[in-house]
Order: structure tokens, then sequence, then C-alpha cells
């Protein structure tokens, strides 16, 4: 297998041998019996995990991976006030610092870019936690390795992608990464301000990438055979545009219109664009998408250190 230095976008994942044999992976780490002893695949080796923003999942869940890897883990909480970027130090000189000390560094950023940089100087691998409104790629991967689960296949599906699809960087990396599947066709429903940028819509276009753009809801849940839903990010909007256009919000009315093999996504946190009552809903698949990320992220990390 080739290679996986950094992981800045998903490029890193453009083979599809890469993907293939990280899922194989994921799947023993899935099934197997590391759960009663500690595998020490990555014993003496520490990982930084250095987020800028909040997170839980994907902190937590590479944290728990090297862990269960018998790696061991230095972070810190809210890098942007408990590290030395409080007294004005760049991003640079904190990475450089930070490999010095660990074998490789999760980084998330509210800067798109912020991981690119953070690669060009870092001694060690970098994996971007997610930089900004650009990319995430490792949820992308455990977003997928999730559709594999639960639709049973890759490729020849429908995924109607619905929220906010102009600041989701899940929803950014996971068009990229479907680039490499063949008869995908996505429906893109967002409310209005928070469509898709332009340089994915060409992405879609150059992979020969079958989609519409809807602003009605309803509309991209009839022939979705996966559900992709995402919050609106507040955060990155400018203030005066906090309340425009509230994400939509799927209950248990929609849920008739759905197919019944569905596959209901969200990256999570969700804040209010899923009713609590859908959860009890088989095609429900967002809490099984958020413990795969922990698969994924222990095959990843395994790999890495390889
Ligand atoms: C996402 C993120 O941080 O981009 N969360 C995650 O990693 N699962 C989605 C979000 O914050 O809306």
């Amino acid at each position: 297998m080739s290679d996986i230095r950094h992981v800045i976008s998903t490029d890193s994942f453009g083979d599809p041998n890469v993907i293939a044999r990280l899922f194989r992976l994921a799947t023993e780490f899935r099934r197997g019996d590391w759960k009663k002893k500690t595998p020490q695949h990555l014993k003496g080796r520490i990982l930084a995990t250095v987020f800028y923003e909040p997170s839980t999942r994907t902190r937590f869940s590479f944290e728990a991976a090297m862990l269960k890897l018998g790696g061991q883990v230095i972070t810190t909480e809210s890098a942007g006030h408990f590290s030395s970027a409080i007294k004005g130090e760049t991003l640079e000189d904190t990475i450089r610092i930070v490999g010095g000390y660990a074998d490789a560094i999760v980084l998330r950023h509210p800067e798109i870019g912020a991981a690119a940089r953070a690669a060009a100087v870092s001694p060690v691998p970098v994996i971007n936690a997610g930089d900004g409104a650009g990319e995430h790629p490792t949820q992308a991967l455990l977003d997928l390795y999730t559709i594999r689960q639960e639709l049973g296949r890759l490729d020849n599906f429908t995924i109607a992608m619905a929220g906010d699809l102009r600041y989701g960087r899940t929803v950014h990396s996971l068009i990229r990464l479907l680039g490499n599947f063949k008869g995908i066709r996505v429906v893109l429903a967002s409310p209005k301000g928070l469509g898709l940028p332009k340089a994915y819509q060409s992405f879609l276009q150059e992979r020969n990438i079958q989609f519409r753009e809807t602003n009605v809801f309803e509309t991209a849940l009839q022939s979705a055979d996966v559900l992709y839903m995402t919050r609106v990010q507040k955060e990155r909007m400018p203030a005066r545009a906090h309340t425009r256009g509230s994400s939509f919000i799927l209950n248990t009315t929609h849920l008739s219109f759905l197919q019944r093999h569905a596959v209901i996504m969200h990256p999570l946190p969700r804040a209010g664009e899923i009713d609590l009552l859908v959860d009890a809903d088989p095609r429900a698949a967002y809490f099984r998408q958020a413990e795969n990320g922990l698969y994924v992220r222990m095959a990843l990390l395994k790999k890495i250190f390889e």
C-alpha cells in the first residue's frame, strides 16, 4: 500500500486500494477482540491532538483510537487559549515544537489551509481534523465506510446532502471522496445562501457526477439512498447572517417519504436538524456512523505509523 504521510485533503484516499485496505482493517477492529486486550501496534508512539476549535467525536475518537492501539496521547484543550497561541505564537512555530515531542499531530483550526501550512513545517505527519470551512478528510473516510456498511456498496447510489453546504467542511470532503466512485448521483438541498461553493460544483462536473440543486427539502428525500444532514455552521457566518435560513429539519413525517432502505446520516453535532423521535427509526445511522469513526481512525493511525 502506498504510504500515507500527511492527511490534508481526501487526496490521501484517492487510491481505491488504500481505501479497501483501510476499511478491511477498520472492520477487523470493529469485530476484533481488542476490547478484551490492548493490541500493542502503536506502543511507544505519541499522538498530539491540537484543536483550536471545539470537538467531541473527532478528538475523543482519535485519542481513544491511539490508546486502544497501545499508544499515548498529549493534548491541549482549546489550543487557542491554552497553548502559546494566546501569547501570539504562530501556528507554524507551535507545530514545529509539538512535532518535536510527538510522532504525529491531529490538527483542527478555524482557517482554511491551516493544515497545509502546518504540514509544510511539521517534522511528523499532520492529520487535518477540520480547517475552517475547508475540509475534514477523516470524517469523509468514516462517512464512506458507513455508507458501505449500511448500504452495502460504494457505487450506483443517490446521496442527498441537506443543510449548510456552503460552510460544511464534511460535505466538501465527502463530495471530493465520492468523486472516486462510479454511478453516484448527488442532490444538493440547501437553504438560500448556503449552497455548495462553485469550486465543488465544478469538481462534480469534472468527475461527470450528476447533481441537481433544490431549496425544497422534501424534494431531496424521495430519491435518496443516503440522506446526509448537516447543521448550519453559525460560527463561520458574519453575525448578522445568524438568523438567516435555519437548516432543514427532518421529522417523523418525513420518514414516510424516504425509501425503506435509505440511510440517514449526520456528522453530528445536530443542532435541531433531526428530531429526536427519528432516532428510533432503523434507518437512522448517525450514532453507528460516529462509532465507526473510532475503527476507521484506528485503521488510519496504524497505517500512518507503519
Ligand atoms: C463536524 C465538523 O467539525 O466539521 N463535526 C465532526 O467532526 N463530526 C460537523 C459540524 O461541526 O457541524
